[in-house]
Order: structure tokens, then C-alpha cells, then sequence
């Protein structure tokens, strides 16, 4: 799920495209590159790394050439290296390319360009030869246009493409399949974009293309074509915000999120509560079946929506990870309410999960982080978290705000289906408001310190415990790579409790009364087998019976997972700290997953 961006105006592009490309890098970090004209002549830079890594080599030359394209990757086909790195040439170097996103049918096409060597394990090299061998030395415009028309019906799969042309200074041609591009408008320049949000603060207006467009930008003018005809798409003001986002007094931008994450709870109900809910009330009284759609930490955050509304309203709801749902084909219809959680909007699952319901008539529900994102605009109401641009890999600041607004929905199911709820919107203002939350640093810190070096941890919990260890797990594995699953405590068992032995470090959870006996007698089948248990919990009478106790501060049962959450955020941070990895950046990640 690679960034592309690509310029051409007035000014100087390379500067344009690092300052977009920076911007990108939530898609991918794995290597990066440009290219542009030099004398008429394609020349390419790439570096293995993050975009500051280009940028170093980039200060080594004089690039005056005003226009350029511009790639982040996060690889896909063939490892991250110098040779995968994008933009990628024809074999005759004349056609130089970007892509974001997949060509199912490479193997196929590239089987059909026998006479072509190979300088890389990429789908978009084979994008690059197929699209030259077609075009045939053909260097007129029309010519050009063709071969992209007839290139696109080729291809399979989801992809957009930037493309550069020797003989064609002033173009950029582009392609979009399914993969997201935005065209630029300014005064003197145009540019694509995987995201709005990437286009220079200069731009005015901007393109939405849509499935099937190919053609071209050039200083003053842009050309978009569908199944062979010129076409005219909207242009849209230019609303991004480019908000410029600063570490300050912290060491990661994942510290500086866990602390913000009172703040983006307390945002989101406050926002949430001054807001006309007709539609919602609406749309949740007309609905028969609920559906909770989602991937990674976003789902996590589903779970504690299901288990806390199934049981405060006695509404069912079905929930199920985005990629699963997407091809399972639920069976949904137009009195199916459908709520999609997705911090960035632009998960290619979430999305995908979403259009198949929209097909099928429902009512959907997008919860949120990015007002602009592609997810808003396929659902029909939008409930904003209000947690600001969330930098790093590891989403923390939007998990809370997610439980903050779907704890706000739950009281809304209440109102409408007049059952009473346990919790009131006023009662997570308050957490945060008279500091209710409790985290002990110091502790934390000496349990990171105990667990640092494990190959192997396990989190256990039950109930509304047991998404939090879920969640627990997934943050501290993302980080620090050590492998952590999370069990729910009565399955221990009926086989993973073969696991443990007297080596074994058990992160614990245990926040919920009417399930403390039954985890308690979990916690000691554990020990008898040697396990060393560190518990995070509000119950202080439990605090010498295990290795290491962390405490909550106590709250009612349901509200348990906002006093919860941030301890166990910090325990991966201070383990990825102690570890001296970079929190904000793991490998192998991006923080927008947008293919499938
Ligand atoms: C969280 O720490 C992860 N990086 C990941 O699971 C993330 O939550 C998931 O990819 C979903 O992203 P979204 O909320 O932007 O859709
Ligand atoms: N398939 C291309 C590659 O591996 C692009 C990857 C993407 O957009 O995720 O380089």
C-alpha cells in the first residue's frame, strides 16, 4: 500500500514531492524514490528506508527539473531493497513508473514478455515493459492515450499508477483501478495524490478520479479519459487539512499519543454530545440486525462495543474482521444497520467490507478518525472521533476515542430502545475531567523491565477483559516483535496451557467483579504450572497474590476498559523503549494498510 504523488507547475518539483512524499509515509516506509527529467532524460534516485533516507541522497544533486513523481513503498511483491525500490523503468528506460497496489495477473503478463529482462521481483516492472512493448515506439499523444486505455483492461487487480515518458517533458500520465488517486488543481501546477491530504497547501481544487480514469496532468492543463473517451469529473474545493504534527517534549510520537489519549475520549463525547443526532436515532430505530466491521486495534475496539451493547440493550450484534466479512458475504439487507470502525478511513478491507453492504441496501455507520477519508463518503452517517492525526504504527489515542464514541452510541441504542444504561455520557467526561485514571509509570516500567528479553508472552483475561488482553497483546507485539497471544483465561485449559512452565510470563487483566473468582482460579492453574503473572487490575486484595501487580483505579464494570487501555499501551512502549526500537515505525507495517 505504497504512496504515489507526482508534480508538474511552475516551481521546482523535488522539494514539492519530499514535502508530499512525508506525508505518504503512513502507506509504507520501506524504501522510496523519485524521478525526473534531466536533459530530456529520465533519471531515477532510490534509497531502502524511510523517506529521510531519500532525502539524504536527494541533497546530493541539483534537481531543477519541474516536474517529478514521487513513491513510498510498502512491499508487496519481492523484499524491501534498492532493486524493488520504486519508480521503476522499461526495460528501454523510456517509461518510468509508480504504482500503488496489486496486478493479480503479473505472473501471466510477464510470462507473455519473454524478450525482456528483469531487473526486479515487482508486479509494476512488468506494468512498466507490458505498457512500453504496447506503446511500440507510438510517441504521440493519442498513441499514449490508447496504450493506457488498453493497458488498464489488461490488468487485473487494484492499482493506480503515476508514469513519466521520455519524449513527453511537460506530461504525467496516471491510471486508477480501484486503488485511490486524487488530482491537484493550482494556479501553475497540477499533481496526483494517493490522498488528498498529501497535495500541496497550494492546491485549490481537487479530482476524485474514479475506477477505470486514465490520462494526464501537465502545468496548465489535465485530460481525463474513461473506456476511450475524454470525461469530465467534479472538482471539489480543497478542504485538507494540512495539520503539521510535532513531537514536542516527547521521545515517539507513540508517547506523546498514550498521553493524548484521555484528551481524544473526553474531545470525542464532548463533540459527540453537542451534535444533532436525528439520522443516527433514526437509522438505529429502523435497524433489525447490527453489524460490527473492522480490522487490527479498530476491531478491538468492536468487541467491547458488542459484548458491552449485547449486554446493557439485549441487541445482537454480529461482528467480524474486515478482511473475513468482506468475502463471507453476510447476510445483510436494507434493515441491517452496519457500523465500520477505521481510525484512517482507508483500510482496502474496511472499505471493501463497506461497498458490499452498501450493495446490499443497509445503513452504514463510519466511526472514524479522518473527516476526509474515502470511508465517509460510502456511509451515510459519519461519527467523528475526535482524536487528532494519530502518527505513529501502533494506534493509541484512536483507540480511546473509538470506545468514547461507541460508548456514546450504546447510550443512544439505549434511548431509542428505552433501556437503561448502566453508564452515562457524563461518566467518561468525568473520568478524564477529575483524573479518575490511574498509571503507575514506575511499575510498568519495572514489569517491561522483567519481560524485555521473552521470546513469548501471553495475556489472559475473560469478558470484557479478555479484548483487552486481545488489544494488549496486539500493541506489544507490533512493537517490540515478541510474540504475544491473547487467550481468554477458561481456555487456557483445553490446550494452551500446555505452554506454560516456570519460564513463563502471563500478562494478566482482570477488571470485571462477577468474573474475579472464576479468572482468579485461572490465574492460579497458571502459577501451579510456574507461570510469573503480572496483573493489571482495580481489585488491591489480589495485589500479593501474584508476581507482579499493576493497579487500576476502579470504576463501574462496563466503564472498566477506559482506565485499562492506557497501562497496558505504556507496557509495550516501555518494552519497545528498554529494547530501543523505534515505537512509531515498526517493521514490516505501515499505519494505512490500503490493499487487501
Ligand atoms: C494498530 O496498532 C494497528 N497498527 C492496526 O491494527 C490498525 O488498527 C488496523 O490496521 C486498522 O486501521 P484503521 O483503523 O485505520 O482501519
Ligand atoms: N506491488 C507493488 C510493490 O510491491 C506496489 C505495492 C503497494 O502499493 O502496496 O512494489
Amino acid at each position: 500500500m505504497c504512496g504515489i504523488t507526482a508534480y508538474v507547475g511552475n516551481e521546482p518539483a523535488a522539494n514539492k514531492i519530499l514535502a508530499s512524499l512525508k506525508k505518504l509515509e503512513y502507506r509504507g516506509y520501506d524504501s522510496a524514490g523519485i524521478a525526473f527529467f534531466e536533459n530530456e532524460k529520465i533519471e531515477i534516485i532510490k534509497a531502502v528506508g524511510t523517506i529521510s533516507e531519500l532525502e539524504k541522497k536527494m541533497q546530493q544533486k541539483r534537481i531543477s527539473s519541474n516536474l517529478a513523481i514521487g513513491h513510498t513503498r510498502w512491499a508487496t511483491h519481492g523484499k524491501a531493497s534498492l532493486e524493488n525500490a520504486h519508480p521503476h523503468s522499461s526495460q528501454d528506460k523510456k517509461v518510468c513508473v509508480i504504482h500503488n497496489g496489486i496486478i493479480e495477473n503479473y505472473q501471466t503478463i510477464k510470462n507473455e514478455l519473454k524478450e525482456f529482462h528483469f531487473a526486479s521481483q515487482t508486479d509494476t516492472e512488468v506494468f512498466a515493459n507490458y505498457f512500453s512493448k504496447n506503446l511500440n515506439g507510438g510517441y504521440l499523444l493519442e498513441d499514449v492515450l490508447r496504450t493506457l486505455g488498453k493497458t488498464i483492461t489488461k490488468m487485473k487487480g487494484s492499482f493506480s499508477f503515476a508514469i513519466m515518458i521520455e519524449g513527453f517533458e511537460d506530461k504525467i500520465f496516471f491510471i486508477k483501478e480501484k486503488s485511490p488517486l486524487v488530482l491537484g488543481v493550482g494556479n501553475g501546477f497540477h499533481m496526483l495524490s494517493s490522498d488528498e491530504m498529501a497535495l500541496d497547501e497550494k492546491t485549490e481544487q481537487v479530482v476524485y478520479l474514479s475506477d477505470g480514469d486514465y490520462g494526464f496532468i501537465s502545468k496548465n492543463s489535465y485530460c481525463i479519459l474513461s473506456n476511450g473517451k475524454i470525461v469530465k469529473r467534479r472538482k471539489l474545493p480543497f478542504t485538507a487539512q494540512v495539520q503539521s504534527v510535532h513531537m514536542g517534549k516527547f521521545t515517539s510520537f507513540m508517547e506523546k499519543e498514550i498521553e493524548e489519549g484521555s484528551f481524544a475520549c473526553f474531545n470525542t463525547m464532548l463533540t459527540l454530545l453537542n451534535q444533532n443526532l436525528q439520522k443516527l436515532e433514526e437509522a438505529i430505530k429502523n435497524s433489525q440486525k447490527v453489524f460490527v466491521v473492522g480490522c487490527g486495534t479498530a476491531l478491538h475496539a468492536g468487541e467491547v462495543f458488542k459484548y458491552v451493547l449485547e449486554k446493557e440493550c439485549k441487541t445482537d450484534v454480529f461482528l467480524d474482521y474486515a478482511s473475513e466479512f468482506r468475502y463471507k458475504k453476510p447476510n445483510i439487507d436494507k434493515n441491517s444497520l452496519c457500523i465500520f470502525i477505521s481510525q484512517s478511513g482507508e483500510t482496502a478491507d474496511t472499505l471493501a467490507s463497506a461497498s458490499y453492504a452498501k450493495g446490499k441496501g443497509a445503513t452504514l455507520v463510519a466511526v472514524t478518525n479522518v473527516k476526509t477519508s474515502r470511508i465517509t463518503k460510502i456511509c451515510n452517517i459519519v461519527v467523528l472521533t475526535r482524536a487528532g492525526v494519530e502518527v505513529s504504527v501502533a494506534s493509541t489515542k484512536a483507540y480511546m476515542a473509538q470506545l468514547s464514541a461507541l460508548y456514546f452510541l450504546i447510550t443512544i441504542f439505549g434511548k431509542v430502545k428505552n433501556e437503561k444504561i448502566s453508564f452515562s455520557p457524563t461518566d467518561i467526561l468525568e473520568i478524564y475531567n477529575q483524573k479518575k485514571e490511574i498509571i503507575d509509570a514506575e511499575k510498568i516500567t519495572l514489569v517491561a523491565n522483567h519481560i524485555k528479553n521473552e521470546k513469548s508472552l501471553f495475556f489472559v483475561g475473560r469478558g470484557l477483559d479478555y479484548f483487552l488482553a486481545k488489544e494488549g497483546a496486539l500493541k506489544l507485539k507490533e512493537i517490540t516483535y515478541i510474540h504475544c497471544e491473547a487467550f481468554a483465561g477458561g481456555e487456557m485449559k483445553h490446550g494452551s496451557l500446555s505452554l506454560i512452565d516456570d519460564e513463563s510470563f502471563v500478562v494478566c487483566v482482570l477488571t470485571q467483579k462477577n468474573l474475579l473468582d472464576k479468572m482468579m482460579s485461572n490465574i492460579i492453574e497458571m502459577q501451579s504450572r510456574g507461570a510469573k503473572v503480572i496483573l493489571f487490575s482495580p481489585f488491591s486484595e489480589l495485589q500479593n497474590k501474584v508476581f507482579c501487580f499493576v493497579p487500576l483505579k476502579k470504576l463501574k464494570s462496563h466503564l472498566m476498559p477506559f482506565v485499562a487501555m492506557r497501562p497496558l499501551q505504556m507496557l509495550a512502549l516501555k518494552c519497545c523503549e528498554q529494547k530501543s526500537l523505534n515505537p512509531d515505525m515498526p517493521r514490516n507495517l505501515a499505519k494505512s494498510v490500503t490493499v487487501e
